[in-house]
């Protein structure tokens, strides 16, 4: 039995060495193509139902149909996570508008779409050191103007945060207009006096899973929560800035642009809301082995 790990690829199982595309796939040259990354917890997916609809209206997006339904999603993802169920994963997805027989910028009337999936670890041992809290800083958004979509398109995401990385910063906040919108691979929150506020969807932000679980688990909880623009004063102001994604789950910004945020310990409500984060995955967990 081979020790690569099995991919997914157009139908078939495969291990990750003998996956392969065309060099005429749209993903490749254009970038035409779109992902999710979904978490799993004791081999059970994360919000699979919310992540499947972003997919699907990412596709929409860029004017392609769903690929498949979500019995099918199901079937091919837990394949995948059977050899990896001790282990938390994520899983990636990506489709793209597949290979062409040449390269041309317009859209192909036909074509078979490249779908693939994979699975990697979440390292447990990163997001407790996460949790000690990350530095950021802010950079001026330089992506483009549909930022809902999950695009493969990612330059000005990874650009950005090499930015970030170049100045010991685990990620850049993004401004646009003088507003705060995301990070460069996470949704933005901050904390002022007791109220939570994160900005409202748009084309400036990518609809986080994440952000929505934790604006349903505060809400829950009590917590003052609002869906409101923040601007970079209040940002420079916040008594706790978070970021949230699925691989990081909420991040506490200890430092912004070198300065102190809060007393530059994770805050009150982070500790609150990560207690709750884990145990929504705790009961996740319990819901694999029933
Ligand atoms: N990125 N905003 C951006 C730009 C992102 O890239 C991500 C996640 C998020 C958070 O979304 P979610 O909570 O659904 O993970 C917000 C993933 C993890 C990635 O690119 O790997």
């Amino acid at each position: 039995m081979s020790s690569q790990p099995e991919v997914f690829l157009n139908g078939e199982f495969l291990p990750l060495a003998e996956a392969k595309i065309s060099v005429l796939d749209r993903g490749f040259l254009f970038a035409d193509g779109v992902y999710e990354v979904i978490p799993a917890y004791a081999g059970k997916l994360f919000r699979l139902q919310q992540h499947l609809e972003r997919l699907n209206n990412s596709l929409a997006a860029i004017r392609m149909p769903p690929v498949m339904n979500e019995q099918q999603w199901t079937e091919v993802l837990n394949r995948l996570l059977q050899t990896h169920s001790q282990s938390d994963q994520s899983v990636y997805i990506q489709v793209s508008r597949g290979a062409a027989n040449t390269r041309d910028h317009q859209l192909p009337s036909e074509y078979q779409p490249t779908i693939f999936a994979m699975c990697q670890s979440i390292a447990n041992d990163n997001l407790a050191h996460i949790a000690k809290g990350v530095h950021a800083i802010t950079l001026d958004d330089i992506r483009w103007d549909w930022c809902h979509i999950k695009s493969v398109a990612l330059l000005g995401n990874i650009l950005l945060k090499q930015q970030a990385a170049d100045q010991q910063c685990g990620e850049a906040i993004l401004l646009r207009d003088g507003y705060a919108n995301e990070g460069s691979a996470s949704n933005l929150f901050i904390v002022k006096n007791k109220q939570l506020i994160t900005p409202p969807k748009s084309h400036n932000l990518l609809p986080g899973i994440t952000r929505d679980l934790v604006l349903e688990l505060a809400s829950a909880d009590g917590v003052d929560c609002i869906e409101a623009e923040i601007s970079e004063q209040q940002l420079g102001t916040a008594d706790e800035i978070w970021l949230t994604s699925s691989t990081k789950e909420i991040m506490p910004v200890i430092k912004l642009n070198r300065q102190i945020v809060g007393n530059g310990q994770p805050g009150e409500l982070w500790q609150r809301m990560a207690k709750r984060y884990s145990e929504f995955k705790t009961d996740l967990r319990k819901q694999a082995h029933v």
